[in-house]
């Protein structure tokens, strides 16, 4: 009897002392409203519309998302559903320049625009009036731009700018996500060669831009480069490929692309592995991932341990939760009482912190990705 009983404090006492290094404290409810009530607010450049389309999808619509169930998606939504990504995705449908391709403008960004597309596909398959053919013919404007016009190395990686052939990171996240879901939604021979093309992109890009340690650079070829491990363009590659990984897993074809899905999970983790190499004591990791000259950034934590939450709840690796775990904590103490995320990268400069009283607008919805991956793989344990 006694032995028992010490034995039970025993491992009473090891689940106590174990726990701290396993779980970390959910950043609450009210906290995450204030930084997407934000994150809409300041979201105007095409990525960052379709980066905050993304993050209410799936923050809010959790099962509409390509993490949360089998596509196409439902054709009929119960009223309210999805409402805000519907809205803002017709809003920019109407406002559309019917003479242009692209979804919207994108800056000079090829992939840009196409971001916005994801959320377009869902507004036309969802759609009440079935009559209406506006979306269907805008995302497949913005698909025929993407495939067709679009400038591209002679191996065909599709370039992320229009006026010459440059390759950029950010490009996994924006266009390969949206190829992905386009041959989802439509399926068969026509809708497996889409899935395909996006799986080739992400594999041309690597190919391009990874180095020997498994960082990628942030932009090759054309008239400038940025050899830097950029760790938001790292995060956009890795969670981009995560994204056309799940478009593929939860699709009708995923049968028949069973290497093409290892290889981009062994090609996410190859980033994910190589950053948390990097990752300093408080959880952060710097914007040059791998120098110590740079700074802080945690607009790029946020999004790699976004993914890292994702990949792990996919595959049951969990070697880079404990790191995920560190930097999600990093992040919630890094919101200040308004909703805004502290200490990120400006996102247009690239190698300068936000400047004082300016916020990074995909930072914000880079928080709420991370919440997104955080509750889906706590669900899981
Ligand atoms: C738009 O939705 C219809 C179903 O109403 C579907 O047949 C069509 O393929 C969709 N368009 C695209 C581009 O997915
Ligand atoms: C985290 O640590 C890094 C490296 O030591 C430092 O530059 C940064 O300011 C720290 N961040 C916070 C929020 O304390």
């Amino acid at each position: 009897m006694l032995q028992r009983a010490v034995y039970t404090l025993l491992v009473g006492c090891a689940v106590v002392f174990a726990a701290p290094t396993d779980t970390v404290a959910s950043i609450s409810d009210a906290t995450i409203s204030k930084v997407k009530a934000n994150a809409v607010k300041i979201s105007t450049h095409s990525w960052e519309i379709g980066t905050a389309l993304e993050a209410l999808t799936e923050l809010e619509w959790p099962s509409l998302s390509v993490f949360g169930g089998s596509l196409p998606p439902p054709v009929k939504l119960s009223s309210g559903t999805a409402s805000d990504v519907i809205q803002w995705a017709t809003k920019i449908v109407k406002a559309k320049n019917p003479d242009s391709l692209p979804l919207i403008d994108g800056d000079g960004a090829v992939g840009d625009p196409a971001s916005i597309g994801t959320a377009v596909l869902l507004t036309n398959w969802t759609r009440t009036d079935r009559s209406d053919h506006e979306f269907s013919t805008a995302a497949g404007h913005q698909l025929t731009y993407l495939l067709d016009k679009a400038p591209r190395t002679s191996d065909g990686a599709i370039s992320h700018r229009s006026e010459q052939v440059q390759l950029w990171a950010d490009f996994v996240y924006m266009a390969p996500p949206f190829i992905a879901y386009f041959g989802a939604l439509k399926g068969g021979s026509g809708g497996l060669s889409l899935l395909k093309i996006a799986y080739q992109q992400c594999k041309l890009y690597r190919k391009y831009l990874r180095d020997s340690s498994g960082l990628w650079k942030h932009i090759v070829l054309g008239s400038w480069q940025d050899n830097h491990h950029w760790g938001t363009g790292n995060a956009w590659a890795a969670a981009g490929m995560m994204r056309v990984l799940e478009t593929i897993h939860h699709s009708k074809l995923a049968s028949q692309m069973q290497s093409e899905q290892n290889d981009l999970k062994s090609w996410i983790n190859e980033i994910v592995s190589a950053s948390w190499k990097h990752q300093h004591t408080n959880g952060t990791l710097f914007n040059y991932i791998d120098e110590s000259s740079s700074f802080a950034d945690s607009s790029s934590t946020a999004l790699l341990a976004a993914t890292t939450y994702r990949l792990a709840s996919l595959t049951g690796d969990t070697s880079h939760i404990s790191a995920a775990n560190k930097a999600y904590s990093l992040i919630k103490s890094s919101i200040d009482s308004n909703g805004w995320l502290r200490n990120t990268v400006d996102p247009e400069t690239f190698n300068t912190p936000s400047k004082a009283g300016s916020h990074s607008p995909e930072g914000q919805s880079f928080v709420l990705l991370l919440q997104s991956a955080y509750r889906d793989y706590k669900a899981k344990q």
